[in-house]
């Protein structure tokens, strides 16, 4: 494996507002740049040539707000390439199969998921073949970046303009079939659909899904993965039983009693942050932002008063229960307050507007001995000090870069440049050391799961690159 020189770079003072430079930085971006060239297929980037050798929908996003600094271009197709994944009810897919893969280097392939057959009437598109859950809107905001970074490029191509009413819809589909709470939020109806599928917060949600039985299917990830890095059988019988169900219901939200709904705060976060970059994206395109700007509003009003817990100093997911169906728009559940303190209750920082008291407060957190690992600088997906906490296993505690990114421009957001800059030190270190894991040890930063993986890489990128000054310029 190529050697990448760890990036000890300039002291935070020297670097606020200016990019990374030096020998160090510049051996990591070529690094980077490596990944996301030898991951790319031609027309999208796979997250990891051996664990995900498909296009996934946040990766996606992801890989696009750190492709545009090598090539808009480029980072325009890769959205595109998820666009025209799009089902006609606007739900954009998470997982877009490339159909030279073979059937069993994935699990839950094609055939699992069976889009264009048993999707058809929900909208599924006769091609691609698709998966039928979603994961976290980052897109508006990917695209927003991406048509910044070279706005004549984009007007030439007529990148914004055809990406608006696509992810419009994308929302509009959020903001209303998903809405099964009726409180504003959206719901995920399967623990990938927020992206931290084995979350100690889906434990209670999950402990009542009868699973798949394990002769019924065949892992293809543990090929790949250590068993310890990975979500247990268990969890997999209960995965495959829920996306299963939502097959057999066509897809189909008005139809669907979803036995998991449940209201993540960094999915909704990113509708808030989502709605802000169309807001940016209409007046770019001479259109009215009215619309954006009050779904915006009515995002954080409903994030804060459904998820913020005061007490605990982050926002905590709901349960909506079992049997949320979007038939009549919602079942009213308020549901109840997920007791687990996860990362993903400190990423809604990235939400402009939120209470001055609210951003003092996760601040405070993250300096807590929950969350602040001193070994890496890096924020653990799990609360350090919960009873679940474990260093190795996917989302039960190790640190991911995408979190660490979206946290970084929250901390920004809010103006808070010393800790962004901490952050951001740490990222780079680590995402060199661990040649851009999926996720490492927060205690150590020992790597884990995949290498080479393509959201570490290109999130590395942004942030060797001038951060902007303010997140959403009118
Ligand atoms: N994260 C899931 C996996 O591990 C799918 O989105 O395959």
């Amino acid at each position: 494996m190529e050697r990448v020189a760890l990036y000890t770079g300039p002291s935070p003072a020297e670097t606020v507002g200016r990019p990374a430079t030096g020998p160090a930085a510049r051996t990591l971006r070529r690094a980077a740049a490596r990944v996301l060239a030898d991951n790319w297929t031609g027309a999208s980037t796979v997250p990891s040539r051996t664990l995900y050798p498909h296009q996934w929908s946040w990766d996606s996003a992801f890989v696009a707000i750190g492709l545009r600094h090598l090539s808009a271009h480029r980072a325009q197709r890769e959205l595109e390439s998820l666009f025209a994944a799009q089902w006609a009810d606007g739900r954009i897919p998470h997982i877009v199969f490339n159909p030279a893969v073979p059937a069993d280097a994935y699990f839950p392939s094609p055939d699992f998921w069976r889009s264009s057959a048993a999707g058809r009437a929900a909208g599924a598109p006769a091609a691609p073949e698709t998966s039928g859950i979603v994961q976290p809107p980052v897109h508006a905001l990917a695209a927003w970046l991406v048509h910044r970074a070279d706005p004549a490029e984009s007007r030439r191509r007529g990148f914004l303009a055809r990406a608006y009413p696509r992810l419009t819809a994308w929302h509009d589909y959020l903001l209303t079939r998903r809405d099964l709470g009726g409180g504003g939020l959206a719901a995920a109806v399967h623990p990938w659909e927020p992206g931290t599928d084995n979350s100690p917060c889906w434990d209670a949600a999950l402990g009542r899904i009868e699973p798949a039985p394990a002769e019924t299917f065949r892992r293809a990830d543990l090929a790949h993965g250590h068993p310890h890095d990975r979500p247990t059988d268990l969890d997999y019988g209960r995965y495959v039983r829920l996306a299963g169900d939502y097959r057999t219901a066509g897809y189909d939200d008005r139809a669907a009693r979803h036995a998991f709904a449940v209201e993540d705060p960094c999915f909704n976060a990113l509708l808030a942050v989502g709605e802000h970059a169309l807001a940016a994206a209409a007046r770019t395109l001479g259109r009215d932002d009215t619309r954006h700007l009050a779904r915006a509003e009515a995002l954080t009003r409903s994030l804060v008063t459904r998820l913020w817990d005061a007490d605990a100093g982050l926002f905590r997911a709901r349960d909506l229960g079992t049997g949320s169906t979007g038939s009549t728009g919602s079942t009213g559940s308020t549901g109840t307050p997920v007791g687990e303190r996860a990362v993903t209750g400190l990423v809604p920082l990235i939400v402009p507007g939120l209470p001055p008291a609210v951003v003092r407060a996760l601040r405070r957190t993250l300096a807590g001995p929950g969350f602040a690992a001193p070994g890496t600088r890096l924020v653990p997906s799990y609360d350090l000090t919960g009873h679940a906490f474990d260093p190795q296993r996917y989302w039960r505690g190790p640190a991911w870069f995408n979190t660490a990114w979206l946290i970084h421009r929250g901390l920004r957001t809010h103006a808070l440049h010393a800790d962004a800059e901490h952050l951001r030190h740490g990222f780079l270190a680590e995402a060199g050391r661990s040649h851009f894991a999926e996720y490492v040890d927060p205690l150590t930063g020992t790597p884990h799961g995949a290498r080479r993986f393509s959201w570490t890489a290109a999130l590395t990128l942004d942030l060797l690159h001038a951060p902007e000054d303010r997140p959403f310029p009118h």
